[in-house]
């Protein structure tokens, strides 16, 4: 190596912090967050006129279908378009009866949605857990839930949703052959343009804790460690997508997001389709608790941990503070 060669290529000739100026530092931005890759968490409940707070997940409510209507008036206005709706039934028995009914909670917010907001993209959770009484998500036998038994549940769950208007639906519960059962019913039901965003890799994780009190969703028996993924495991996340893409999943989600985005990164690199990740309750509660202490400022590190979940590979992000997040996007 010369003299004159010696300096190439690094200090001082190189000096990363030239990009780091106003001005620069935006242009080679590699990430952006945009509201278009919102998915906005609605939770609704029976009955009318309701907003009631959820005190472990500040800044979250609950909604009836009525109410649920102005509040995603309000998210389109931030500039949210699609929204992620779960249930909570009035009534909750063995085999989760209210999931599938054409009345219930979901099937009527998603017609007064689409009625009322005809450009709002509406996805729906499809899983038993809010609508059983034992809280699994699945029919219960001896002690374990019946897998065959229960895809017969989802798909007539799915079917409802679709025909009260639903334009995505979400299996959540991680039953083998859930996709395949889906696709196959809303076809037959003549809803072949109904798509499927499935939860493919989705963990048995910690991090579900605050959503199972929104959603009055916690199993009374056991845990749900026989049909969620093992927080261990990243490869069979991999297989498990491989399959749901086999079975005919249009967009394929990881979840939790910030403790996988090994996961979501690999997921994004090994496949063609969408890939969504969800950041969730957990995950959004203590951000939101440390900010309530004043130990960070939660609007920065809400914002920074969306932006880490769309480096690592995500095209869509379901995230709770998607109003939020979108304002300040809004405002640049
Ligand atoms: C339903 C479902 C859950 C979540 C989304 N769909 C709960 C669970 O599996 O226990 C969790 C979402 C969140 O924590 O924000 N199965």
């Amino acid at each position: 190596m010369t003299d004159g060669e010696k300096h190439v290529g690094s200090f001082p000739t190189v000096r990363p912090r030239r990009l780091r100026r106003d001005g620069v530092r935006e242009l080679v931005r590699e990430t952006r967050v945009s509201p278009d890759e919102f998915v906005y968490p609605l939770f609704v409940r029976a009955g009318e006129g309701v907003r009631e707070p959820i005190s472990s997940m500040p800044g979250v409510e609950r909604f009836s279908p009525d109410t649920v209507v102005e509040e995603a008036r309000a998210a389109r206005g931030d500039g949210v378009r699609a929204v992620l709706l779960f249930g909570i039934p009035r009534e909750k028995d063995e085999r989760g009866s209210r999931a599938d009914a054409g009345d219930g909670v979901v099937q009527r917010a998603v017609r007064s949605l689409k009625e009322e907001l005809p450009e709002l993209t509406v996805i729906t959770d499809v899983c038993l857990c809010e609508y059983t009484s034992h809280g699994q998500c699945g029919i219960w036998e001896d002690g374990d839930v019946d897998n065959d038994a229960t895809l017969e549940r989802l798909a007539s769950t799915a079917v409802s949703h679709a025909e009260a208007g639903a334009d995505v639906v979400a299996p959540s519960d991680m039953m083998d052959g859930r996709v395949a059962a889906v696709r196959r019913a809303l076809d037959e039901a003549g809803r072949e343009e109904t798509a499927i965003l499935s939860y493919a890799a989705k963990y048995a994780s910690s991090f579900y804790g605050p959503f199972r009190d929104a959603a009055d969703s916690a199993p009374d028996v056991g845990d749900r460690r026989g049909y969620q993924m093992d927080p261990a495991n990243a490869r069979e996340a991999l297989r498990e997508v491989r399959l749901d893409v086999e079975e005919g999943a249009d967009m394929v989600m990881v979840k939790p997001a910030m403790p996988y985005l090994d996961v979501l990164s690999s997921v994004r690199r090994e496949f063609d389709l969408p890939t969504a990740a969800y950041h969730v309750s957990g995950e959004y509660a203590m951000i939101r608790a440390a900010g309530e202490k004043g130990w960070l400022d939660d609007a920065e590190a809400m914002h920074e941990a969306v932006l880490s979940i769309k480096r690592a590979g995500a095209d869509l992000v379901v995230t709770y503070a998607a109003r939020q997040l979108a304002r300040r996007a809004r405002a640049g």
